[in-house]
């Protein structure tokens, strides 16, 4: 049977994994603590630091193909891997090239590609000049290791300087400063390319953020047909520039122009794709292990006029209650995931509801509704 690593174990490797299951695969996880979403789902959970080189060579002996669920992997490692000759998907350049988002933008611009302006910042008077010469506000952002908005600050003046420099520096890590970018909305499009050369791109979405967190994925996005067209073009030329393998995830900011500017990729199953599940002809993450394996991709095109997804956020702190769904299964329409966190916090992402419906509207009274009605 055919192994497919990943390293981490959250609810991305978990439906990566529900999704290996059904094409007769078998995925070993690799995660810092036991009892991962996904580690729970396979014999083969492989516990402690990607750091640590005894552990990592145990896991690679496993496998016959590596991917990764977030991209906070050292690419050097993933590169020593390449050099034994693992299979590693998206590869080890791809994921270097994104996961410093300084890198990762100046690759876009340099591909010919829309961006905000953005520079590099060795200081918090860097911070002060670079926004004298775009217009205050800007965005600090940590260059690695930030999700969720946990690395970023929104700056309306010199005053604010200060705080969100200790804040995201903390640790030695490097920043960069971005524009700020008064999009009419946000949108995201999920792209495939199969390690055989094939390549799909999934509709454009559009994405609703609440305090930099994903709240609600409406596909398709309620914007024109070149709109759409422009933003489907740059997600893809986006993924080709940094010669990405597997799925990918591009965040774009819509202006009320009609420009489109790519806002940053992941190299990964994304939040933004998990409506695929069941809006799509082919999910997210099944067509991801198809691209890796060099499988025939499978069809990206909605199932239905329309697909909304709401996540499920922590409203509290503590241990998840066993009963949390009674209320919300009750909602017609809804399909309901669970990632299975043990513990709950304020803000955690602890499983996502999917509506399908003849109109955007309808799909996301019944989403909202039934995430409302989860009690955690
Ligand atoms: N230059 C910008 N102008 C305006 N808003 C921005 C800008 N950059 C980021 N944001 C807002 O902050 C959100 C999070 O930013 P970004 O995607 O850079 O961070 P992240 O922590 O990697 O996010 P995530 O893990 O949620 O994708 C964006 O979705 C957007 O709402
Ligand atoms: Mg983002």
């Amino acid at each position: 049977m055919t192994r497919i690593g990943i390293f981490g174990g959250g609810q991305l490797a978990q439906m990566l994994t529900q999704a290996a299951i059904g094409l007769g695969l078998e995925t070993v996880i690799f995660e810092r603590t036991p009892d991962s979403p996904a580690g729970r789902l396979t014999q083969r959970e492989i516990v402690g630091a990607w750091e640590d080189p005894a552990l990592a060579a145990q896991f690679a002996a496993q496998c016959d193909l590596i991917t990764l669920e977030n991209e906070f992997v050292d690419a050097g490692m993933l590169a020593a891997l390449e050099a034994q000759g693992k299979i590693v998907a998206p590869t080890a350049a791809a994921v270097g090239l994104v996961q410093d988002k300084l890198v990762q933008k100046q690759r876009l611009a340099a591909a010919g590609l829309a961006v905000a302006p953005f520079q590099a910042v060795a200081t918090p008077d860097d911070v002060v000049q670079a926004a004298c010469a775009f217009g205050w506000p800007v965005l600090l952002k940590a260059r690695r290791n930030g999700y969720d908005g946990y690395g970023n600050a929104t700056l309306h003046s010199a005053a604010d300087v200060p705080a969100a420099w200790e804040r995201l520096s903390r640790g030695g890590g490097l920043l960069m400063v971005e524009a700020f970018v008064p999009f009419e909305r946000e949108l995201a499009v999920m792209i495939v390319r199969s390690r055989a050369g094939a390549a799909a791109r999934y509709p454009v979405v559009e994405t609703v953020q609440e305090q930099h967190i994903c709240r609600i994925v409406r596909a398709p996005a309620r914007i024109g047909p070149a709109q759409a067209a422009a933003a489907s073009d740059l997600a893809a030329a986006a993924v080709a520039a940094v010669d990405g393998t597997g799925i990918f995830g591009v965040e774009l900011f819509a202006l009320a122009d009609g420009r489109v500017l790519v806002n940053e990729l992941a190299p990964r199953p994304h939040n933004s794709g998990h409506y695929t599940i069941e809006g799509c002809v082919t999910s997210q993450f099944e067509n991801h292990l198809r691209a890796v394996l060099g499988w025939p991709l499978g069809q990206t095109d909605l199932r239905t006029p329309a697909a909304v997804m709401v996540n499920i956020l922590g409203r509290r702190n503590g241990p998840a209650p066993a009963d949390a769904l009674q209320a919300a299964l009750a909602v017609p329409g809804a399909h309901i995931h669970l990632y299975g966190k043990r513990e709950v916090r304020i803000g955690r992402k602890m499983g996502h509801v999917t509506a399908l419906g003849a109109t955007l509207a309808e799909a996301e009274a019944v989403a909202l509704r039934a995430a409302e009605l989860v009690d955690l």
